[in-house]
């Protein structure tokens, strides 16, 4: 079933749930499925048939949306936030829904709780499983991710559940992308392993000689907002940068200074390799004993994006043979990773504990953003940040709106 079928046969529940929205906002509907175009998989998913009454014929047609009952005060929707959000963003979520911060729940209490739920949120470090949208089948409509990695929530469980997904992909870029060039300066100069041998009182100065980043060539591979905003700073540091990006277009590279390549050209020619990549099947474990064997001796590569694009013990082993010569990490294919991992203990290797978004910055902007991003959610608006249906900008999103009113006026009753 594809999914926006799988969202449009969604039968889903919730009759007592509704809540007040603004009068202007689009109220999505059961609406006829032939005549709605692009707004189909969309209106289909948020769908909430308490959240809206069609409004009858007689009705201005500019009126989109009415609430059940104008008078009587409605239940706000409830929201489980199930890892530490910022206050920020609480207080927008306060302002529409009753909030549950329930931080650290073990998947079974996750597993308990959520069918008392219309929305959750979590960051990376909760796993939403088919379980756990099935346990929340009827009652769950939104799942919010504060940060823009979606590979810990089953999506495909999550459209057949009739579930939005939502994420907040813009506010951490800027502090994914500072600490990747934070982790390619430390490690091209040892600051961690000689920060910890002088803390131990040994003062090396020749151990730590280490190598220049001006005129060396950069790979990016995943030229996204990350990896774009890296690539603009490596720039400024006198840095070659090329990119490998399947879907990247070739004058957002070039406006940067950045060269298009194939992924065997990147890993050919670069002195220093950023992964900004998604997790995903065609990623996972990309960076292997094969990859490795193509690059440059001496390579150093640096990981903000996730840990499962690297295989970690063909890693281990290009360390060991010198094939890499350093790799700074901030993410594991096991986070946290094993104590005694092989690759966290190797002298040659910095790492931090996937502290990409943590700015003071982005972790207040993000909480922002997925809270309203989940707000609009849960009113039935075409969310802009839906990651399980199509995304529509602001401006397309007016336009459509007139034109769903008029195109989706069947059989006498106005679905929005
Ligand atoms: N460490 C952290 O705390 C942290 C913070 C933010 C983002 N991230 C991670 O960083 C990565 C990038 O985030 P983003 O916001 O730039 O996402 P993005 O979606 O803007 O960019 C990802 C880019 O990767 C490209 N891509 C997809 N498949 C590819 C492939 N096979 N080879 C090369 N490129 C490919 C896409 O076309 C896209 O341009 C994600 O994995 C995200 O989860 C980590």
């Amino acid at each position: 079933m594809s999914a926006s079928r799988a969202l449009l046969s969604s039968p889903h529940g919730g009759a007592s749930r509704t809540f007040t929205r603004a009068p202007t906002r689009l109220a999505a509907a059961s609406i006829p499925f032939a005549r709605c175009g692009a707004l189909r998989a969309r209106t289909a998913i948020l769908s909430s048939p308490a959240a809206t009454v069609p409004v009858t014929s007689s009705e201005p047609k500019r009126r989109i949306s009415r609430s059940v009952s104008d008078s009587a005060p409605l239940a706000k929707p409830a929201v489980l936030v199930a890892e530490k959000l910022g206050e920020a963003g609480l207080d927008v979520l306060r302002q529409f829904a009753d909030v549950e911060c329930a931080y650290g729940m073990s998947p079974a209490e996750l597993l308990a709780k959520v069918a008392q739920f219309d929305a959750l949120i979590v960051r990376s470090g909760t796993k939403v499983t088919r379980e756990v949208l099935e346990a929340g089948r009827g009652r769950l409509r939104v799942v919010g991710r504060a940060g823009v990695g979606i590979d810990n929530v089953d999506l495909q469980a999550a459209t057949e559940a009739g579930c939005l997904v939502v994420n907040a992909p813009t506010a951490n870029t800027v502090a994914a992308a500072e600490h990747g060039i934070a982790l390619l300066a430390c490690m091209a100069r040892n600051v961690s392993q000689a920060d910890a041998a002088l803390k131990a009182g040994k003062w090396q100065r020749a151990k730590y000689v280490g190598v220049s980043l001006v005129g060396k060539t950069l790979a990016i591979m995943g030229f996204g907002k990350v990896g774009s905003e890296v690539a603009r700073r490596a720039k400024g540091l006198g840095m070659h940068v090329i990119a490998h990006d399947p879907y990247a277009p070739a004058d957002k590279a070039r406006a940067i200074g950045a060269e298009l390549v194939s992924f065997e050209e990147a890993i050919a020619k670069a002195d220093f390799i950023s992964l900004h990549m998604p997790l995903t099947p065609a990623t996972s474990k990309v960076f292997n004993d094969e990859s490795f064997g193509k690059m440059k001796t001496g390579v150093r590569i640096i990981n903000v994006a996730r840990g499962g694009v690297i295989d970690e013990d063909a890693l281990v082993r290009a360390l060991d043979s010198g094939k890499v010569a350093q790799a700074a990490l901030d993410v594991f294919t096991v986070e946290p990773p094993a104590k005694d991992s092989k690759l966290v203990l190797h002298e040659n290797v910095t790492v931090t504990p996937h502290l990409g978004a943590s700015t003071v910055e982005a972790q207040e902007g993000v909480a922002i953003e997925i809270a309203e991003a989940v707000g609009g959610a849960l009113r039935g608006e075409l969310a802009a940040t839906a990651v399980n249906a199509p995304m529509v900008p602001a401006e397309v999103r007016t336009k459509l709106l007139e034109m769903s009113v008029i195109d989706c006026d069947y059989g006498g009753k106005s679905f929005f």
